[in-house]
């Protein structure tokens, strides 16, 4: 997969997701934001829209194509571990953080693939699959940026992601903005409070 790759100095690497129509450039400074002596590993989508890179095939905007979503799950899962070997990082100490479309394709590392992420950032995510053998989550932490006005993400979707993370064991923070799908600033230093609290 098309990908940035940045050597830290602290173990921990920072995979990150972009939004529909972005890509791995986007959200290297976010990353420096969050902790600026991580390993980034940004990566591309695979898939493309109109032109605009994502990380799965959609059937309409928040109706996804699950045969694809589950084949890109692992595809990424795949390209990760292999990342891993090439740069020499920690697979264990890897943290996702995903914007929009990005997050989703986390949430559903998480739901599909055992161990992938040690913890997680998602900044307007969505339910990835209402029917997944959802794995043991027991030493994954997750924080949740939703919106109370997004349009394409309703606020009963990050509930609900919530509950279904929570009741596989993980330990999830949810942060309500008062904004619509939009990745802000206070967004982004509630998620970077919250990454200092648990990797300090
Ligand atoms: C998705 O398809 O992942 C969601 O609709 C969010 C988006 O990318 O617009």
């Amino acid at each position: 997969m098309q990908h940035i790759f940045e050597h830290g100095t602290n173990g921990r690497t920072l995979l990150l997701l972009h939004s529909t129509g972005g890509t791995e450039r986007d959200l290297i400074g976010l990353a420096k934001e969050i902790d600026a002596d991580a390993n980034i590993l940004s990566v591309r989508g695979n898939v493309l829209e109109n032109g605009m890179p994502r990380f799965f095939r959609r059937v309409a905007e928040g109706v996804f194509d699950m045969e694809d979503l589950l084949f890109r799950t692992k595809e990424l899962d795949d390209f990760v571990q292999q990342a891993a070997v090439d740069y020499q990082f920690d697979r264990n100490q890897v943290i996702a953080i995903g914007y929009s479309n990005g997050a989703n394709i986390a949430g559903s590392l998480l739901f599909h693939h055992e161990n992938a992420l040690r913890a997680a950032i998602l900044h307007h995510p969505m339910v990835p699959n209402r029917d997944a053998k959802i794995p043991n989550l027991a030493n994954v932490d997750v924080w949740i940026g939703a919106g109370t006005n997004d349009f394409m993400c309703p606020p009963q979707e990050s509930e609900q992601l919530e509950q279904m993370l929570q009741a596989h064991g993980a330990k999830v923070e949810t942060a309500w903005f008062n904004q619509g799908h939009q990745l802000t600033m206070p967004e982004v230093q509630a998620a970077k409070a919250w990454y200092t609290g648990i990797f300090k």
